[in-house]
């Protein structure tokens, strides 16, 4: 349950080990967030983590194993979590992986491997939560997606449509559970500078992790249902999904 101020005292993350995700816990733990959950498939990665988020204020930090990829162990993962913390005020969905176009074309298999992870695994894992945030009476569910899902480009379009599903999952989410008391918080970034794309170059209106963590924060504290980060690229997508294909297509192969 928040405290008196509504700050956040309680986070499961899902996908432990992501640098967007750490820096949110972080900046929650300053403000006096104190219970973490760490849940993801290496559990050996998630021990350096933990000792920061305790350095930043975090006085239980429990490492739990969940492979996005497993569907089917979902529920059980995270019936687990809520038998240990039964009272959870913010779950992060921040799994995800980014791969690459080409070996995408290349080896299909390999790309529906990605679309299981990043969008039929937040379907299970999300619904999971979603039962428990709905019987507890408050929680947010803070679904990270990506201005990838907001108009395909040709050259990472099997990542941009896993995003744009999970994108349409967790707003579909939040209207049902509108009036539970539990609620979903939409995460649109766009390009982060973090070990996801750390052998990329910027892309345009490049952020950090630390941006979007004191975005994520903010949205938390005002009760939002979307947040984009940066906030200006929201306009600049309203105009560019309005784009002619021609256009865009020149466009997103220009960048
Ligand atoms: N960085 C960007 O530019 C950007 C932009 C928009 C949206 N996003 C989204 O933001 C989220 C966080 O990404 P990030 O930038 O923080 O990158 P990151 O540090 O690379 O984090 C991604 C995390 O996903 C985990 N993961 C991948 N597959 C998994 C699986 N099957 N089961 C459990 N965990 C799995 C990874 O675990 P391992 O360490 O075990 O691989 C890693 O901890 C992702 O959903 C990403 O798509 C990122």
């Amino acid at each position: 349950m928040r405290d008196a101020l509504g700050a956040v005292q309680s986070v499961l993350v899902l996908g432990g080990g992501s640098e967007i995700a750490a820096a949110t816990v972080e900046a929650l733990a300053a403000e006096r967030c104190r219970t973490v959950v760490l849940a993801g498939r290496d559990v050996a990665k998630l021990g350096p983590v933990a000792d920061r988020l305790r350095a930043a204020g975090a006085t239980t930090v429990d490492i739990v194993a969940f492979d996005a990829a497993d569907t089917a162990s979902h529920q059980g993962t995270i019936d687990a979590v809520w038998a240990s913390h039964p009272d959870l005020d913010v779950v992060l969905l921040a799994f995800g992986v980014l791969g690459d176009q080409a070996a995408f074309d290349d080896d299909p298999a390999s790309a529906a491997d990605a679309a299981v992870t990043n969008y039929a695994g937040a379907v299970s894992s999300g619904l999971a939560v979603a039962h428990h945030l709905k019987d507890q009476g408050h929680g947010t569910l803070v679904v990270i997606t990506s201005v990838a899902g907001e108009r395909a480009r040709a050259d990472n379009f099997v990542y941009g449509s896993t995003k744009a599903g999970l994108d349409a999952f967790a707003q579909g989410l939040g209207d049902q559970l509108d009036g539970t008391g539990a609620s979903v918080m939409v995460v649109r970034p766009g390009f982060v500078r973090t070990p996801m794309t750390a052998h990329m170059e910027d892309g345009p209106m490049a952020t950090t992790a630390e941006a979007v963590a004191a975005d994520i924060v903010t949205g938390l504290r005002k009760g939002r249902h979307t947040v984009w980060s940066p906030a200006k690229l929201a306009p600049v997508f309203t105009v560019l999904k309005l784009l002619p294909r021609p256009i865009w297509r020149k466009l997103a192969a220009s960048r």
